[in-house]
C-alpha cells in the first residue's frame, strides 16, 4: 500500500496553520470544532501558502504514488494518513462518444464511481476525517449521511479499527444501507429527513463527544473533496478545464472544487495565465434549494422541506454550503440546472451507452443538468474541455432503474432456440 513519501523538498508534513472563521477571520487552534464562537460562521482550514509554494512543485508531486495523498500539503493532516492511503486519483476518462452525441469537441468523465474503498468520492473526504479523528484521539467515528457518506465512515472506521454510529433517513436505497452495515456499523435510520438526522446529529455531537465527520470534524473532513479538482487538472496536464459541472447536496463539493482551482493557480501549478474555469451546479429537480439561489438571483438558502427525487444522494433539503457554493458559481461566471426524474434517468442510460460508465443518480444529475446547459447555450459548442463530475456508483443505486430497462431475452438451451432468437434482431 502507498504511503505519503517525504521528499528532500518536503520535510515539513503540515502547513496547517490553524482554522480560521469565514465571515469575520477570527483564528482557531487545530481542534474538532467547526463553528465561530463569536459570530456562528463556519470555520475553515488555514494554510501557510508561502511555505507549500516553496514545497510542492509539480515534479514532487508526480514524484509520488498514485492517490490523493500526493497533495498532502494541501490536505489538513499532521502526518500520514492513518486510512485511505489509495483513495484517490480515479480515472479522468476522455469521453469522445459521450462529446459526440451532447454536440461537443471535447469532454471528460472524473470518474469517482470507482473511488477506493466505497465507490464515491466520499472516500477522499473520510479519509481525511478519520486520520484527523485518530489525529485527535477520537474513539468514536460518526456522520449524518445520506448514503455515500453512510458506506465511506463505515468502511475507514472499520479500517482504523474504531467503532462507528452511522445515521441516515429510515428510506434510503438498500445497497446503500447493506453496504454500511456489512462494516459492522451500529446504523440508525431516523424517520424524518436528512435534515431532520443533521439536526440530531449536532445534538449527539454535542453530548457524546464521538467525532462526527461531516460535524464536529467537517472543516477537516470537507478539504479531501479538493483532492477531486487538484487531480482533474493534473490529468489534464495541469490546465485548469473550461467547464465543470459538478454535483450538489450540501454545497461543499463545488465549494471546494472552486478553491483548490485557485490554490493551484496561487501557487502557479497550472499553465500561466490560466484560463479560469466556468463552474456550474447541479440538483434533481425535486430537491434543488442551490440551483433555485442560482437561477432566482437569491442570496438566502430556501430550504425544501420534503425531497422527492430518485437522487437520494444528493437529497439534502437546507444546504449547510448553499451560500457558498452559489458564491462560486456566479463567481466563476458558471450556472446551475435541475434535470427531472426521467432526464436523470436517460442521462444514467446515455453515459452507460456511450462511454461503459455506470453512474448512481447523482451522476445522472450531472449529466443531465450539462445537457440542460448545453442547451442554453450556458456551455459553448466549442468550448472544450467540458469536465462532467461522476461522484458515485451505478450499483449502489439500480431502484430507479428497474422497469426502465431491456429485460433480457429468455431462450432454450439450443442453437436453433438461438437461431430463432437473432433471425429476429435487426
Ligand atoms: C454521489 C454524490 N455526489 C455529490 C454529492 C454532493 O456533495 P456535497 O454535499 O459536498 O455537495 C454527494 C453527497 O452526498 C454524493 O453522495
Ligand atoms: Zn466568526
Amino acid at each position: 500500500m502507498s504511503t505519503v513519501p517525504v521528499t528532500s523538498t518536503s520535510k515539513r508534513t503540515s502547513f496547517v496553520e490553524g482554522l480560521r472563521c469565514r465571515e469575520c477571520g477570527n483564528a482557531y487552534d487545530k481542534a474538532p470544532i467547526h463553528v465561530c464562537e463569536f459570530c456562528f460562521g463556519p470555520l475553515e482550514v488555514a494554510y501557510d501558502y508561502a511555505a507549500i509554494g516553496k514545497a510542492l512543485t509539480r515534479a514532487v508531486i508526480e514524484s509520488r504514488p498514485a492517490s490523493m495523498w500526493r497533495y498532502a500539503e494541501l490536505l489538513p493532516l499532521d502526518g500520514p494518513p492513518a486510512v485511505g492511503q489509495a483513495s484517490g486519483m480515479t480515472p479522468l476518462v476522455p469521453a469522445h462518444r459521450l462529446a459526440k452525441r451532447l454536440g461537443l469537441k471535447e469532454v471528460w468523465v472524473k470518474n469517482d464511481a470507482v473511488s477506493y474503498p466505497t465507490l464515491s468520492f466520499k472516500d477522499r473526504v473520510v479519509s481525511v476525517a478519520v486520520s484527523k479523528a485518530l489525529e485527535f484521539g477520537i474513539g468514536t467515528i460518526a456522520c449524518a449521511s445520506t448514503g455515500n457518506l453512510a458506506n465511506a465512515t463505515a468502511a475507514q472506521a472499520a479500517a482504523a479499527g474504531l467503532p462507528a454510529v452511522v445515521l441516515i433517513p429510515y428510506d434510503l436505497e438498500p445497497a446503500k444501507v447493506l453496504g454500511t452495515s456489512i462494516y459492522g456499523a451500529r446504523v440508525v435510520g431516523v424517520k424524518g429527513t436528512y435534515d431532520d438526522v443533521n439536526r440530531l446529529c449536532s445534538e449527539i455531537a454535542g453530548k457524546y463527544g464521538w467525532g462526527f465527520v461531516n460535524v464536529n470534524l467537517r472543516p477537516f473532513y470537507a478539504e479531501g473533496s479538493k483532492s477531486y479538482a487538484y487531480e482533474i487538472a493534473e490529468q489534464l496536464g495541469w490546465k485548469l478545464p473550461a467547464h465543470v459541472v459538478v454535483p450538489m447536496a450540501g454545497g461543499s463539493l463545488v465549494t471546494k472544487v472552486g478553491k483548490a482551482f485557485g490554490e493551484l493557480e496561487k501557487l502557479g501549478l497550472v499553465a500561466s495565465p490560466p484560463k479560469r474555469p466556468i463552474i456550474h451546479g447541479a440538483q434533481a429537480a425535486g430537491c434543488a434549494p442551490i440551483v433555485d439561489m442560482v437561477l432566482e438571483a437569491r442570496d438566502q438558502v430556501r430550504p425544501v422541506k420534503t425531497p422527492t427525487s430518485i437522487a437520494k444522494s444528493l437529497a439534502i433539503g437546507n444546504p449547510a454550503d448553499g451560500y457558498y457554493a452559489r458564491q462560486t458559481i456566479i463567481g466563476s461566471g458558471g450556472w446551475a440546472a435541475k434535470p427531472d426524474d426521467d432526464e436523470i434517468v436517460d442521462a444514467m442510460r446515455l453515459l452507460a451507452e456511450t462511454e461503459g460508465i455506470f453512474t448512481e443518480t447523482a451522476g445522472g444529475v450531472t449529466l443531465g443538468a450539462a445537457i440542460r446547459l448545453i442547451k442554453d447555450g450556458r456551455i459553448g459548442k466549442d468550448d472544450g474541455p467540458v469536465i462532467i463530475c461522476v461522484t458515485g456508483n451505478g450499483m449502489k443505486t439500480q431502484d430507479p432503474l428497474v422497469g426502465k430497462l431491456p429485460t433480457p431475452a429468455l431462450i432454450g438451451p439450443r442453437l436453433n432456440d438461438f437461431d430463432d432468437l437473432h433471425a429476429t434482431w435487426t
